[in-house]
């Protein structure tokens, strides 16, 4: 299950997601908090808890909510912490009231989902966030329309053919990137992920820059670097 959902297992999945806690951790502590002890997090896309066991070493299982579409990650999750909090999400609205949480993070969710759920999702986390408070998520980063490309040339007519339907041209593309466009190819993710809002997703910088004020949030960081497979990003609730 663990490969199912994150594609490794393990130490290599939990050093992975270890890098993302303490970059979280960090970038908590330098929007003013002093400690994520007396935050409330809320985990969109808990999977298999992966990121959830890593931050109970900061708060605790009270403050901490995993949420997933997929209810048997919420079953697998409740049994295996019985301790924790887990919830089924649906669309929009969440069940969540206004202002609940300081910290929503999502790790290799957004470099899934479409653009208008990304929107929707966007604009629904500056609505659950306290003033202040920080969106921490993951996208697949510029460079894999490298990997893209390769694909669409390649042996497996599985993605030969979703690329061709999302109209994928390397050229092209490139130049969207270049323009700040949401990309995405609709692959779907099996089970209730289907292709309407699943498939595999880059979010540029450019495109948050000029979207996110619309979705009530600002960029405080975007980076690609080589320490996570993914960008890692923050965008921020301006504070009252
Ligand atoms: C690639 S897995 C990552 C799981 C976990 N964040 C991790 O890194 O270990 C993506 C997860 O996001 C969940 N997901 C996808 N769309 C969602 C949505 N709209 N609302 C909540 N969870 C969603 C999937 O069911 C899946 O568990």
């Amino acid at each position: 299950m663990q490969d199912q959902f994150v594609g490794s297992n393990g130490r290599a999945a939990l050093n992975e997601a270890s890098i993302f806690c303490e970059k979280l951790r960090e970038a908590a502590m330098k929007c003013g908090q002093d400690t994520l002890a007396n935050c409330r997090l809320l985990d969109f896309g808990v999977g298999w808890g992966r990121l959830y066991r890593i931050l109970l070493n900061h708060c605790t299982p009270h403050s901490l909510i995993g949420v997933d579409i997929d209810s048997k990650c919420v079953q697998l999750c409740s049994e295996a912490m019985p301790y924790g909090t887990f919830q089924l999400s649906g669309d929009p609205p969440l069940s969540f009231a206004p202002a609940t949480f300081d910290i929503v993070y999502a790790y290799s969710v957004f470099s899934h989902l479409a653009e208008h759920a990304f929107r929707t999702y966007m604009s629904e986390f500056a609505r659950i966030l306290k003033p202040g408070g920080l969106v921490v998520f993951t996208t697949l980063k510029g460079p894999h329309l490298d990997a893209w490309h390769r694909l669409s040339t390649g042996s497996d007519p599985w993605y030969v053919e979703y690329l061709k339907r999302a109209g994928f041209d390397h050229e092209g593309w490139l130049a969207r990137r270049a323009n700040g466009e949401f990309l995405y190819v609709p692959t779907g993710g099996g089970d209730m992920r289907d292709s309407s809002f699943y498939g595999e997703a880059v979010v540029t910088e450019k495109f948050l820059i000029e979207k996110a004020p619309e979705l009530g949030l600002s960029v405080v960081a975007f980076e690609e670097r080589d320490e996570m497979p993914q960008a890692f990003v923050v965008l921020q609730r301006p504070s009252n």
